[in-house]
């Protein structure tokens, strides 16, 4: 596998921008091609078939830009299609979801405590956290609750107010998340109300920003494999299956500074 070539890094749409972001900053050598699925976002509330589709569709897009390793830097898309991507993609590039670096942060740090998981439908429907973390036998409890109001209301720009506030408040007073010592972020829109969380908790539970999680885990990866690249990057494309000013105007958002969206329809 060639050293120099992009990491791809896939999403329903803009959210896993937070995701390429902490990769960019961390390993600021890789050349990135992030693929946003905006013309069928929401998956949080689509079917597993339907997420597999746009999946294998857009892995297509990112082998075509010969990457070396596709992040599916979404979660809903993880629960979903993480095992038949990795199956359709075979040995052509490394895929990495967002779930399994979790998972092991919570094995490797929370043995016998009790977790809390908030993310979409899709992602707390599967169950896919609680057969992890039940599959690392560290008697890890995993207490879930679907947020579905969170990610359009980050795409809104609804956050650091007190209308933000309020949702997040409402969802993490249910009895479901009682008891908890840390909450992992489900969801890739997510680290944009890390603080307000934090805030809810008054610091007392640990709110983990899977972003940071995943992106150590790529750098390692890269790392073992002899797969960092070794000169400056100059590949940056942000492509979407569907563009509209107002999607990119929200890039600040996600990823700190505005970015160009390059539109890339996925079925023509
Ligand atoms: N970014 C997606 C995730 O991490 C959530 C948004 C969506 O529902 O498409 O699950």
């Amino acid at each position: 596998m060639n050293s120099a070539a992009p990491i791809g890094i896939f999403d329903s749409g803009i959210g896993g921008l937070t995701v390429a972001h902490t990769i960019t900053k961390l390993l600021p050598n890789e050349n990135i091609i992030y693929f946003g699925d905006t013309a069928h976002l929401p998956y949080g509330d689509k079917s597993t078939a339907a997420i597999q589709a746009y999946s294998i569709k857009i892995c297509n897009v990112l082998l075509q830009q010969k990457c070396k390793v596709i992040v599916i830097a979404c979660n809903s898309a993880s629960a979903a299609a993480y095992e038949l991507v990795r199956e359709y993609v075979g040995s052509k590039a490394m895929i990495i979801n967002v779930i399994d670096p979790v998972v092991n942060f919570i094995g490797e740090n929370f043995t016998e405590k009790t977790i809390g998981l908030i993310g979409t439908k899709q992602t707390v429907g599967s169950n896919i956290y609680l057969r992890k973390t039940n599959a690392l036998n560290r008697d890890v409890q995993l207490k879930s609750l679907a947020t579905p109001l969170l990610a359009p209301m980050i795409e809104e720009g609804f956050f650091n107010n007190n209308i933000s506030q309020s949702i997040i408040n409402q969802y993490l007073e249910n009895p479901e998340l009682s008891g908890i010592e840390a909450l992992i972020l489900g969801c890739t829109h997510y680290p944009l109300i890390k603080k307000q969380i934090e805030d809810f908790y008054h610091k007392s539970v640990s709110v983990l920003d899977t972003s940071e999680i995943v992106a150590k885990f790529l750098q390692k990866y890269l790392s073992d494999n002899q797969l960092l690249n070794p000169m400056n990057a100059h590949i940056r494309h942000f492509y979407v299956s569907d563009y509209t000013t107002s999607f990119e105007n929200s890039t600040k958002l996600f990823f700190g500074e505005q970015i160009h969206l390059e539109h890339y329809p996925l079925w023509e």
